[in-house]
């Protein structure tokens, strides 16, 4: 199966998150937002009260880098993919209700270092894996070709799991990744650092054929 390319936006102002989403709308089927807190990792991005009134004509997925991710989450209503990270977990039914009454998706992101064992308790409850590839917190930093053995044994244990793989995903990588099982690759910089934001999708998805 194709890989599907997911455009990630990584930005502190509103302007820019339109901008960026304005860039790839019509491109693509979804696009992923990273949100931080300045507390779960140490950067700030846009948060809730910058997702008012999106475009429309293409879905969104949120990527939760915060602390308290069920505080978050009710803010944000409408049939989104709310991606929380499973070491921001304390209280998993808070935030499956949060996610409920925002009419949303559950997905759990796992970052590097965290044995991935810890997602069995709530794996239940969730239609995508989300794979750190990087230490979350910061676009441009370099893959992290380690993580492939984790891909791997998730894609095994949970065959029909969505497995989305997130940092220094590019021409380079994609394929790497793809082949390791993800079926989904978020990419900020190998897009949105081009100049044509639709010719580096198409190269990156091009590139995860390959191999
Ligand atoms: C990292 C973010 C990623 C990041 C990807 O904390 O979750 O989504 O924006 O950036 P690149 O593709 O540049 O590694
Ligand atoms: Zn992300």
């Amino acid at each position: 199966m194709e890989a599907e390319i997911i455009p990630a936006i990584l930005v502190k102002r509103r302007e820019d998150l339109l901008e960026r989403i304005n860039r790839v709308k019509g491109k693509v089927t979804s696009v992923h937002i990273d949100v931080m807190d300045n507390e779960f990792v140490p950067n700030k991005t846009v948060g809730p009260d910058d997702f008012a009134g999106l475009p429309g004509g293409v879905e969104y997925e949120f990527h939760w880098m915060v602390k308290n991710p069920e505080k978050w989450i009710e803010k944000v209503k409408g049939r989104h993919l709310h991606v929380v990270h499973i070491e921001a977990v304390e209280n998993w039914q808070a935030i499956k209700e949060a996610c409920k009454k925002a009419g949303g998706k559950l997905g759990i992101a796992i970052s590097p270092a965290t044995p991935i064992d810890r997602l069995e308790p709530v794996i239940k409850d969730v239609s995508r894996i989300l794979v750190m590839s990087v230490v979350p917190g910061f676009d441009g930093q370099k893959y992290i070709i380690q993580v492939e053995g984790r891909i791997r044994e998730l894609r095994r244990k949970y065959p029909k799991l969505e497995i989305e793989v997130d940092g220094g995903i590019g021409p380079a990588t994609a394929a790497r990744a793809h082949s390791a099982g993800a079926d989904k690759l978020a990419a900020a910089s190998a897009i949105f650092a081009q100049p044509d934001a639709g010719k580096a999708i198409e190269d990156i998805k091009n590139s995860a054929k390959k191999k």
